[in-house]
């Protein structure tokens, strides 16, 4: 059975061998995620390869981000990084499990912190103060773009009522997200442009590469991507990167207090603590 409500087509696959027709043979055809308002804005209308439609430019973008991004290579040149901010992580908890006035400790802040300073440094090589302005409009940025990526909009399903998102004030709230996000993207791009102006020869040679600079290197040398396409790549790292982990670490984490047995097996604490000297 097919719907068309309004932009997003509602389609109810109800045997066996549809599901194999629709998930399988025809998977090209139907595997493309449904175009919702607040994710095509956020990914600068699906400029990203989470959002994109399945197409010649989303395999190319695969391809690049598995070759430049996603690497064993590059994956082991930020173990470093990991390993520093796990052993920050833990020396946290350890103090506030020993302080004399037993806080206790909010295992989801922790892990908050966690992944988004990972995500930081990883991505644009900045450890912003955990408590500073700086990471607070980080964390701001994130958490209104990510709500407004997710929120509810009448008109991606009757686009006849589009006037209720303006009405209830969901449209200024994406707007706003939005170019909060891009000012904050922007900032960072000529940050970096303007420092690798002035880096000599040696400090370029010496230097990791953080995800930011395999980004602009990826513009420089393709005329057919914008500063748009290197956005929208960013905001696919932010978001992607940060809520995923921290929802996999808090489960896992609440399942392992749960099953005292399976804790001792997976032996977590020794294995932190001889990683963390
Ligand atoms: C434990 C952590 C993570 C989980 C559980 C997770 C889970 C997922 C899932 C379920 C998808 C959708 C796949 C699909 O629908 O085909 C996805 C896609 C994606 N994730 Fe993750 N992810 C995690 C971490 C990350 C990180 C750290 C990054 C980037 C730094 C990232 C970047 C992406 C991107 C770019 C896509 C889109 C891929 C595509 O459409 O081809 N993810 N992830």
């Amino acid at each position: 059975m097919h719907m068309k409500l309004g932009p997003v087509p509602v389609l109810v696959v109800s045997s066996a061998k549809l599901a194999k027709e629709v998930l399988k043979t025809q998977d090209s055809v139907f595997c493309s995620r449904p175009k919702l308002l607040g994710q095509q804005k956020l990914s600068y209308n699906c400029l990203d390869i989470a959002f994109s439609p399945y197409s010649d430019y989303w395999k190319e973008m695969r391809k690049v981000s598995v070759l430049h991004l996603f690497s064993l290579k590059k994956a082991q040149s930020f173990r470093p990084v990991r390993e520093d901010e796990i052993g920050r992580m833990v020396a946290k908890i350890q103090a506030l499990a020993s302080s004399s006035d037993r806080v206790v400790v909010d295992l989801s802040e922790v892990v908050t912190d966690l992944a988004t300073t990972l995500i930081c440094r990883t991505a644009f090589g900045t450890r912003y103060d955990e408590r500073g302005s700086e990471r607070r409009r980080f964390d701001k940025l994130l958490r209104d773009g990510q709500a407004a990526m997710a929120d509810f909009y009448v008109s991606d399903y009757y686009s006849w009522l589009s006037w209720v998102d303006k009405l209830s004030g969901k449209l200024a709230r994406l707007d706003a997200a939005f170019k909060n996000l891009d000012l904050f993207y922007q900032e960072l791009i000529d940050d970096r442009l303007d420092r690798n102006r002035r880096k000599t020869m040696e400090e370029e040679e010496q230097e990791e590469e953080d995800i930011l600079d395999v980004l602009i290197g990826l513009k420089v040398h393709s005329s057919d991507l914008t500063w748009d396409h290197i956005k929208a790549m960013l905001m696919d790292i932010f978001v992607a990167g940060t809520d995923t982990s921290i929802a996999s670490i808090i489960w896992t984490m609440t399942a392992l207090i749960k099953a005292p047995d399976v804790m001792k097996k997976v032996e977590i604490r020794e294995l932190i603590a001889s990683n963390v000297k």
